[in-house]
């Protein structure tokens, strides 16, 4: 059970956040869009009377200045690892589109992987499908396996893919299998929420590692099932990687090894998505919803 002033302050971090980079919607500035949420959600997270290490953050210190891998907030007394996006989906608020939300997931400390801030192959299902497929099933295993697990015809599955040039050769094979893909131009953190909750029945495909870790997290709340293989892009990001954490490059990595289960993410809508509605003005004042997901549970909440 997670305590609810924790709750109150990761909710209070994403929305100060939303707050802050809807302001920047549709003027196609997305580094603006992102320092805006980030020094929002640090205020917040500083002055709280809980303390926290960036397990999983904006870069490592030389390259952020802010919500940098390592760094402390709150209180000295550490007791939560954080796995922060204060700003995901930047394209689409510098575009002034829907899709953008701001998110921290939260666990115990200890309870969090660091990984490299590259690529990972991912997979999410949603607890129906638990244990159904594995990561490099080749598509059209994959899709024969969800059919038969939630006994749906191949053609009635939806596979949610980022719409980035490496991944034309997996969309054409999935679609080949009969199933239907939903192409999405960023956001693979609010696509997972979308897997998990039912809209769609599998993520697949290749986005940040960072992005993982809140992946899982979402995954291990609500008892889907996210996996993960650190796959990078070129020669050279595989030497830094190999550089930074050898290790990591020979595990596929599931929810449990990147997050514990006991774990609450906050999640808020910048400019709004298929379940939070975008930030509106009512009476004055900016109302924006948010989403707190843990104890299997995920509750909508309007903030005024
Ligand atoms: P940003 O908000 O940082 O731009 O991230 C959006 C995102 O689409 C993530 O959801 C995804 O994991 C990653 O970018 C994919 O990276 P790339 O855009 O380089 O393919």
């Amino acid at each position: 059970m997670v305590s609810p002033q924790l709750t109150e302050t990761l909710n209070d971090a994403v929305v100060a956040a939303a707050r802050s980079s809807f302001s920047a919607r549709g003027r196609g500035e997305r580094k603006w869009a992102d320092q805006l949420a980030v020094s929002a959600m640090r205020k917040v997270l500083d002055a709280s009377s809980f303390g926290f290490e960036v397990v999983v953050g904006e870069g490592e210190k030389d390259e952020a200045p802010m919500l940098y891998v390592g760094e402390i907030l709150g209180n000295f007394d550490l007791s939560f690892d954080l796995a922060i996006d204060p700003l995901e989906g930047t394209n689409y608020v510098a575009k002034g589109q829907l899709g953008a939300v701001s998110v921290v997931a939260c666990a115990r400390r200890g309870g969090m992987r660091r990984l490299p801030g590259y690529y990972m192959n991912k997979c999410v299902v949603s607890q129906k499908a638990k244990g159904s497929i594995t990561l490099f099933d080749a598509p059209d295993v994959m899709i024969a396996k969800l059919s038969e697990t939630l006994a749906k015809d191949r053609n009635e599955i939806t596979v949610a893919i980022l719409d980035k040039p490496r991944h034309r050769e997996l969309i054409e094979m999935v679609r080949a299998t009969g199933a239907r893909v939903a192409e999405v131009p960023d956001g693979d953190v609010v696509a997972t929420f979308e897997v998990l909750a039912g809209a769609y029945d599998l993520l697949l495909g290749v986005g940040g590692a960072p992005e993982g870790v809140i992946m899982a997290a979402m995954a291990n709340a609500l008892g889907g099932e996210f996996q993960g293989r650190i796959n990078p892009l070129s020669n050279r990001e595989r030497e830094i990687v190999l550089d930074l954490d050898p290790s990591c490059l020979e595990v596929t990595f599931t929810a449990a090894d990147l997050c514990r289960t006991d774990v609450v993410v906050a999640m808020a809508s910048v400019t709004g998505t298929s379940f939070l509605a975008p930030p509106r003005l009512t009476d004055g004042a900016l109302v924006v919803e948010s989403l707190i997901i843990s104890d299997g549970e995920a509750k909508v909440r309007t903030n005024g």
